[in-house]
């Protein structure tokens, strides 16, 4: 009787450790930009509505997130429709969903954003020693020892930097597709993390380096480790902008 209530405790404890850790790393990501943007975490399902996410904000509003033909998240304005100014990027790893979002009506520089949670389990032991020499490149097995101490935690985030950008480039070939009928199609295995803060569209297969270079973006990370999980914050700027570089 006394556990229950405990336990439910640590896990909002966890939730909100979750959520702050995050921020910050979003604050980071935005500050050369000069925009805001707030993550949410909660337990999965937390925000399900129907096939929409609703959520909740600090001031008590609520953020309508849904998805585009390709399952990308954006959210809906007031009147149903997308909220250009507002980018939007999820994920759920472990039980824990997080929803990360940056305004852009100041900065059309920012162009896309991707949040990502790996876990380090999944490209350890046995499992990692068969599978992580296939899932990375050459250049990514090289740049993982880099990123922390535990060879697991360099993959777990090496692969989260994967996911997020291809998730921060959702946005931008949204606009794409508003503008041009041709086809940018390329997918998350034709990104490389090419240095500790910059993930490429690789050439080994140029779907995703000519969909970026026609998008006129590149994908700078920053990362940082979020209650035991991997957590990458991906932007995709506009390529052409010689900004800061956003980076520890
Ligand atoms: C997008 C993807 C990287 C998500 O990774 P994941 O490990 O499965 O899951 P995560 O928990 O990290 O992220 C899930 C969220 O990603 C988001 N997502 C899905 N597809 C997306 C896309 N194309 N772009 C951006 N975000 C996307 C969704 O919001 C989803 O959460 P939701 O269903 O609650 O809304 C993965 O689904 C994937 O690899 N898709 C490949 C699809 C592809 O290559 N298609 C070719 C298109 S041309």
């Amino acid at each position: 009787m006394v556990v229950e209530p405990l336990l439910c405790y640590s896990m909002r404890m966890d939730l909100l450790r979750a959520q702050n850790e995050a921020s910050e790393l979003l604050a980071e990501a935005l500050a050369p930009f000069g925009v805001s943007g707030w993550v949410r975490v909660a337990s999965v399902g937390t925000w399900n509505v129907g096939g929409e996410r609703s959520v909740p904000l600090l001031d008590g509003s609520i953020v309508r997130i849904s998805h585009d033909e390709r399952g990308a998240p954006f959210a809906l304005g007031m009147d149903g429709t997308e909220d250009y100014n507002l980018l939007v990027s999820l994920t759920d790893e472990k039980g824990v969903a997080a929803c990360a979002a940056a305004q852009t009506d100041c900065s059309p520089d920012l162009r896309g954003l991707g949040i990502d949670l790996a876990s380090p389990e999944d490209f350890a032991g046995e499992r990692g020693e068969q599978f992580n020499p296939l899932i990375f490149s050459a250049s990514e097995q090289r740049v993982a020892p880099m990123l922390a101490d535990d060879e697991a935690f360099g993959f777990a985030f090496v692969f989260s930097a994967k996911e997020a950008a291809f998730k921060a480039c959702a946005a931008p070939l949204r606009r794409w597709y508003d503008k041009y009928d041709e086809e940018l199609a390329f997918d998350l295995t034709e990104f490389e993390l090419a240095a500790p803060h910059d993930v490429r569209g690789t050439l080994r297969n140029a779907h995703a380096a000519r969909a970026m270079a026609a998008m006129g973006v590149r994908v700078r990370i920053v990362r940082r480790e979020v209650c035991g999980l991997a957590c990458t914050i991906a932007i995709a700027e506009n390529a052409k902008k010689g900004l800061g570089t956003v980076s520890k």
